[in-house]
């Protein structure tokens, strides 16, 4: 696990985007994100294709996870999220970007994810990181070995994710779909970004503390390839500086 540790959230989008840039080629696979930490990389890759042209044409992406039971069209759905900070700005074309869906048949939306994902291998995984060392959905208690699955959202993040659903009067849905550990552990290469004091916490466990279950993220100390761009905040709690 290569770490870097950057002054704040703009220097951290713009490591991050230097590492992605390799990966913006024809036939890549891409594996993105949601919440606030990847918008400042989305921006960025938004700017380099209006300026440089960089061409999404010949480029897949899959998404970590989607809310379960929201419609494609409400604003808050990972599906709405991708198109409206990244997709609808690259011209990418619909059919290459797959957002796992969180209505119908979960169970079959789920084992066709994977299926899929086995098929075309994700190149580059991005990731942000919860407040209780959560990745994609993957809550603490989840089991290594999980392929794409249904999971129950904990109190804590349905609590941090209130701040997009409040001025909807709506309450945070209680499940997700989300990529399993063993989906992300897949991927050939990881990027994991992480700002701010409220994740101190859990980049100790990232980098720091013991492999466990409790903290989802820390299977990553496992992976062969993987970037980790933290800002000094979030690296606060780190005994190794
Ligand atoms: C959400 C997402 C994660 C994300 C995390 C942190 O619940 N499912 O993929 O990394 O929480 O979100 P943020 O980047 O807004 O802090």
């Amino acid at each position: 696990m290569k770490v870097i540790v950057v002054k704040d959230y703009e220097e951290a989008s713009q490591k991050a985007f230097e590492v992605m840039k390799d990966y913006l080629k024809p036939g890549k696979v891409l594996g993105l994100a949601t919440g606030s930490t990847p918008l400042g990389l989305y921006k960025l890759m938004i700017e380099d294709h209006e300026k440089n042209g960089t061409d999404y044409k010949d480029i897949h992406t899959y998404n970590l996870d989607e809310y379960v039971g929201l419609p494609l069209n409400h604003r808050e759905s990972y599906y709405s999220f991708m198109h409206a900070n990244l997709f609808d700005h690259i011209g990418i074309p619909e059919e290459n970007t797959h957002v796992p869906s969180g209505l119908g048949d979960l169970e079959e939306n789920c084992r066709r994810y994977d299926e899929m994902i086995a098929d075309e291998p994700v190149d580059i995984q991005l990731l942000g990181i919860g407040a209780d060392g959560h990745i994609g959905f993957n809550e603490p208690g989840t089991p290594f070995d999980s392929g794409t699955h249904v999971t129950d959202l904990t109190e804590q993040t349905r609590k941090d994710n209130l701040r997009f659903f409040k001025d909807l009067g709506e309450e945070v849905p209680t499940q997700a779909v989300t990529m399993g550990l063993k989906t992300i552990m897949a991927a050939r290469n990881v990027l994991l970004i992480a700002t701010g004091e409220n994740k101190a916490e859990a980049v100790k466990g990232l980098i720091e503390g013991p492999v466990s279950t409790e903290c989802a993220a820390s299977v990553l100390q496992q992976h062969p390839s993987t970037i980790v761009i933290i800002d000094e905040a979030a690296g606060k709690l780190l005994e190794k500086k």
